[in-house]
């Protein structure tokens, strides 16, 4: 348990919408005292200063800055929520400087930030996953592709490359294109680069908890990363996710996460690097003949997803902090999180433009924000927002999101259609959205009611 004499002071490495949530959710939390985020957004501390310090420059990997201000600052517990900070090994050293971390170390995270190394331990473990293979240069892709010249299939980057690090291929001069293209755009991350069979199923983002040794599944989501409805245009950072998808209320595909989960844990302790902290399960059902559907691993990361953070953590009856002590201590078997069951969606607003150039609308005020705040039930969720004497203005790619909850996705769509309509009215010209986050479970229910 958490409850320490003193309160405790918490670290959170992120800037955007997932970091909001959970810096909300530690603010919950009776055992905390303060959030220090590293580096934050304006809209994280609005109406809260006194408990929030925003660090804005400082870089999630920055490891000897985060740490000299945490020591500064008298936090107790950092919490290790994004990709780069977690290979960076911020984790490492805050263990090293006393401060209690939330968040696998960076040897424990490999699984996120190294994906060659991820698919090899998933085929020692026996995980679902798609064929694959790994090169460094294009010569030797080229000789493989040659052999197999009309397969779907996806490009990626070994390493971290912000999201953008897998293209979708489906001949030989495709592939090498993808492969040009990421030797360019991301040099680092694809020295080495994967060729993976493309699956064709239906994705979904589980989130789980571990010690180490046990874990915890608390939720699943679907996320929607293309830019436009119908899952139309490019790929963005994700502009939307619902949770609780009728997708994952199948058992099979439930056991078929949780059976991948254990496998992973069971994995990096025989190598020495038990794994503790938030996991993030990205899978394929994949239709396997009979109505019946297996659930592959498509991706590990090695924190929660954004934007399913924000639709997964409010449903849980956890204080954060004493689920942080719990794996801090190495053990959570005790703890009883339960997720309340309902259907939350989540709409992220972003800057027109997004995810190409936005500098045409950068700096404009965004009028619709103090009139959303007015608004009950619903949740907004800063992001790339800049704040001056209490007016939001454009200053990233998605500024901010909303989220409703509800017993189901159309009474959740139903309240969030009315509050995009005050978007759109007061800030239309300068933001985009999605109005069909969701669509899979609308279709799904539609079709339920015409049987
Ligand atoms: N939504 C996927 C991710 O956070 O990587």
């Amino acid at each position: 348990m958490a409850t320490q004499e003193r309160k405790a002071v918490v670290a959170v490495t992120d800037g955007g919408g997932r970091g909001s949530v959970i810096v909300e959710a530690y603010l919950k939390s009776p055992h905390v005292e303060k959030v220090l985020v590293f580096p934050g957004n304006d809209m994280m501390a609005e109406e809260r200063s006194d408990r929030v310090a925003l660090f804005p420059g400082i870089k999630t990997s920055d490891v000897d800055q985060i740490i000299a201000l945490s020591k500064e600052n008298g936090v107790t517990h950092i919490d290790i929520c994004q990709d780069n900070a977690v290979q960076a090994g911020v984790s490492d050293a805050a263990f090293l400087h006393g401060i209690k971390v939330i968040g696998p170390t960076s040897v424990a995270g490999r699984i996120e930030w190294d994906k060659e190394y991820a698919r090899r331990l998933g085929d020692t473990a026996e995980i679902p996953q798609p064929d694959w293979v790994a090169f460094s240069t294009i010569r030797e892709a080229e000789g493989w592709l040659d052999k197999m010249p009309e397969r779907k299939m996806f490009v990626k980057a070994t390493g971290l490359a912000e999201g953008k690090g897998s293209i979708r291929a489906s001949n030989k001069q495709e592939a090498l294109d993808a492969i040009k293209r990421l030797k360019k755009e991301h040099p680092m991350a694809s020295e080495r680069f994967l060729i993976e069979k493309a699956l064709v199923g239906e994705e979904s983002s589980t989130f789980a908890v571990s010690d180490g040794t046990n874990f915890i599944v608390v939720g699943s989501a679907q996320d929607h990363k293309h830019e436009k409805d119908g899952d139309k245009g490019d790929m963005t950072g994700g502009m939307g996710a619902v949770s609780n998808p009728l997708l994952m209320r199948d058992v099979v595909l439930q056991e078929g996460t949780e059976s991948n989960i254990s496998k992973m844990l069971a994995a990096k302790r025989e190598e020495g690097n038990p794994y503790r902290g938030w996991i993030f399960h990205g899978g394929m059902a994949i239709p396997i003949g009979n109505d019946r559907l297996k659930q592959f691993l498509l991706e590990w990361n090695a924190r929660l997803g954004d934007p399913e953070a924000q639709v997964i953590l409010p449903g849980l009856n956890i204080d954060l902090l004493e689920l942080g002590d719990a794996i801090v201590d190495g053990d959570i078997s005790g703890l009883d999180i339960r997720n309340d069951g309902k259907v939350r969606v989540v709409v992220a607003v972003a800057s027109r433009g997004y995810p190409r150039s936005y500098k045409a609308v950068r700096n404009k005020e965004v009028k619709s924000l103090p009139e959303l705040r007015r608004l009950d039930g619903i949740n907004i969720y800063g992001a790339g927002i800049k704040m001056e004497e209490s007016k939001h203005y454009i200053a990233g790619g998605r500024l901010f999101y909303i989220m409703t909850e509800e017993i189901d996705v159309l009474e959740a769509r139903e309240k969030l259609s009315v509050v995009l309509e005050i978007v759109e009215g007061m800030d239309g010209e300068n933001v985009r959205f999605r109005t069909d986050i969701g669509w899979r479970d609308v279709e799904r229910l539609r079709q339920k009611s015409l049987q």
